[in-house]
């Protein structure tokens, strides 16, 4: 007799984590005689550009649920997001939940599934960056403390789980599932040319020329961390730096994000960037845009967790806007591409130089091979609704 199929339902809720559960999708697609799988997106990203743009680029099918929480504070957002998945998991019953990344979702809805005695695997587990004024970190810690099984990206997630006393048999190390997503991507994205993104991207309004892209001659920024943009005494240098030091070097392509740009007009500083040559500020891009263009930066300037990796396997400088990282793998000193610089102006003006001269140099961690979502389709069908761990 065949073994019962294993019911999992897995949760999506903001842009990250788009890209990491497309190959897991794909994959447990593979197996229709041993998964029900049921998609829930809560719903925290909802833009057209933030979220249906990613599902019809990597092929995700529409969620099965939408839980429909849009913005608000971390406590409506993680509330409300409670509430609702409540239900779901109460009408649906599934074996398996499993959660991607730090995102407030990933949070929500880990503690609802272990409230309703749903076994809980995450994937991205083990990451810290031991700041606790980071709402993700608190994700992060919540999601792993509850999680029954643990996919980890690397060694080093391995070992800060094991710090916590994670039993160790709950720990899988499966490599970087984001990673999959950006090998099956790749060749789609290398056939795109910078100058037609900016050209099409670029925000309303801003029509000035684009200058010519080539690879290598242009930098990159993304901005979004409440740490960066929320304060005018922390967003004020970085705009001078950008606009002074960076657009009459290179041509600076950013990609504003809907919060940043809320804060930057909030602060008064969004006339000086609209009217800056040689900055092509752009309305949030598509996968395939954005993996293209950090293709062919010469630099990339970022607080975001993601594009730090991605610029580790495709051998773009990184200057990280952060003054700490919960992926140090990326870091110069373990191999990578990424140097921490914060938001201490000097220090990033230091630091740009220095990125600008650094040769490309790629960087692919242990099992950040495309085949990460293999690795844990295959720990689910051994498992199947038991939990021999
Ligand atoms: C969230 C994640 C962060 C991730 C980031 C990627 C948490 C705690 N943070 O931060 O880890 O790196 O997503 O983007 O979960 N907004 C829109 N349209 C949208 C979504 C948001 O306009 O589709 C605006 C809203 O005004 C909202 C603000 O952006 O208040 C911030 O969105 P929110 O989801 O609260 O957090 P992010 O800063 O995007």
């Amino acid at each position: 007799m065949n073994a019962p199929k294993v019911k999992i339902m897995s949760v999506v809720g903001a842009r990250p984590n788009f890209m990491k559960i497309a190959p897991l999708v794909h994959e447990l697609a593979r197996f229709p005689d041993r998964f029900d799988h049921l998609l829930v997106h809560t719903g925290q990203h909802y833009d057209a550009t933030m979220s249906d743009a990613f599902f019809r680029d990597l092929t995700i099918p529409a969620p099965d649920v939408h839980l429909e929480i849009g913005s608000g504070s971390h406590a409506e957002q993680v509330g409300r997001t409670m509430i609702a998945f409540e239900k779901v998991v109460q009408q649906h019953r599934p074996d398996w939940v499993i959660v991607v990344g730090d995102v407030n979702a990933t949070c929500a809805c880990s503690i609802t599934a272990k409230k309703e005695h749903v076994k809980l695997a995450h994937i991205e587990a083990g990451l810290r960056s031991f700041d606790l004024e980071m709402p993700e970190e608190i994700n992060r810690m919540v999601t792993d403390r509850l999680s029954d099984l643990l996919f980890t990206t690397d060694a080093l997630a391995d070992a800060n789980l094991l710090k916590e006393g994670v039993p160790e048999n709950r720990i899988r190390r499966v490599g970087n599932i984001m990673i999959d997503t950006l090998e099956r991507q790749r060749a789609r994205a290398a056939a795109l040319k910078p100058e037609a993104i900016a050209g099409e991207q670029v925000l309303p309004g801003l029509c000035a020329p684009i200058p010519p892209l080539r690879d290598n001659t242009f930098a990159v920024l993304t901005l979004h961390r409440p740490s960066n943009v929320d304060q005018a005494v922390v967003m004020k240098p970085l705009v001078e730096f950008l606009t002074q030091d960076v657009a009459p070097l290179m041509p600076l392509i950013w990609p504003v994000h809907p919060r940043t740009r809320q804060q930057l007009e909030r602060h008064g500083l969004w006339k000086d960037l609209t009217s800056c040559p040689g900055l092509i500020l752009t309305q949030p891009l598509g996968y395939h845009d954005m993996l293209r263009l950090t293709m062919g930066a010469r630099v990339m300037l970022t607080d975001s967790g993601g594009l730090q990796e991605e610029c580790c396997v495709l051998g773009t400088p990184c200057l990280t806007l952060r003054w700490n990282t919960e992926r140090p793998v990326t870091l110069v000193e373990h191999g990578g591409v990424s140097v921490l610089v914060g938001n201490d102006v000097q220090q990033i003006r230091a630091e740009f130089r220095k990125a600008a001269e650094r040769p490309r140099a790629e960087h692919r961690p242990p099992l950040w091979d495309g085949r990460t979502a293999e690795r844990i389709v295959a720990c689910l069908r051994e498992l199947g609704q038991g939990l021999s761990l």
